[in-house]
């Protein structure tokens, strides 16, 4: 039966910490959240992000722009924010509206590299690339680097595992790649245009699965023992699914995260930590 990685409890333990650490500071760390548009589960992420900062004692902003927002309006706000001494940290939530998402990669390039607590400015992908994931200097994703957190507090061993990861967004799949790889896993990518895609991820030792389908990975595609990392979250009617069928593998994994309250507060948590390594790196 699976011991599960309690995503929640790490991550109000990491929010403890950085209260402390905050609290004897003069001026605080700052993040802006940029929301463009009116998407529902991007307005309850930014709301947890924002609360986050308040729990700390971090200053806060968040920019809501309407979906009609113009290219020249949203550049306008990250200009400034780029340039504000009260703000370290800058994230724009994604997606984008449609019609909009041929900005990404501009926005990307855009946030300030220092400011960058997402990691997507290609030049802290490159220090990410380079860089074992615990160089406490540099940005690494937020999601990624809360599973890599959430397995090393639970003293799980990376190094010489096999790890499977299913899903190869730049948001979750490529970046824990290759942070797992540098933690010196043997890592395979796995995707909608994987063959026997079930098979592969059953070789798995660590199991990530982020590709946004309900229930999509069942008991036959987990090894026994496994550790099992579920980054879906899937919203069907009130309720939310990961991508793992939780009640259909739990016997099988040695550890394994539960959806809601695994790896969704250590992306949060993550965040956090992003914004307080983004305060340091611009008062030094
Ligand atoms: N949308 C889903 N996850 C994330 C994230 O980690 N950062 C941003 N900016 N948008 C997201």
């Amino acid at each position: 039966m699976a011991k599960i990685l309690d995503g929640k409890f790490l991550r109000d333990k990491i929010i403890e910490n950085l209260k402390n650490k905050v609290n004897s500071l003069k001026i605080k760390p700052g993040l802006a959240v940029v929301l463009i548009g009116d998407n529902p589960a991007s307005q309850v992420y930014v709301k947890n992000k924002i609360l986050a900062c308040h729990k700390i004692g971090f200053y806060s902003e968040q920019i809501l722009l309407s979906v009609k927002a113009s290219k020249d309006e949203i550049f306008s706000h990250l200009e400034r924010l780029n340039k504000s001494t009260k703000i370290h940290g800058i994230l724009v939530q994604y997606p984008l509206p449609d019609y909009l998402s041929y900005l990404e990669k501009e926005i990307n390039e855009f946030i300030n590299p220092q400011k960058d607590v997402d990691c997507f400015n290609p030049i802290n992908v490159g220090k990410m690339f380079l860089s074992k994931s615990n160089d406490e200097k540099i940005f690494f994703p937020c999601t990624p680097k809360g599973i890599i957190t959430l397995l090393k507090h639970y003293q799980i061993d990376i190094s010489g595992k096999k790890a499977v990861i299913v899903g190869r967004s730049n948001l979750v799949g490529k970046p824990a790649a290759f942070m797992l790889c540098n933690e010196g896993a043997t890592v395979t990518v796995a995707h909608s245009k994987t063959k026997n895609l079930f098979e592969v991820a059953s070789q798995a030792d660590i199991l990530v699965v982020a590709v946004g389908k309900k229930n999509f990975i069942k008991k036959e595609a987990v090894k026994k023992d496994a550790v099992v990392i579920d980054v879906g979250i899937n919203r069907d009617g009130k309720n939310i699914y990961g991508d793992i069928d939780y009640n259909d593998v739990f016997e099988k994994p040695s550890y394994i995260t539960p959806v809601p309250g695994g790896v969704g507060p250590m992306t949060i948590a993550s965040l956090m930590e992003n914004v307080f390594l983004g305060y340091e790196i611009q008062m030094r």
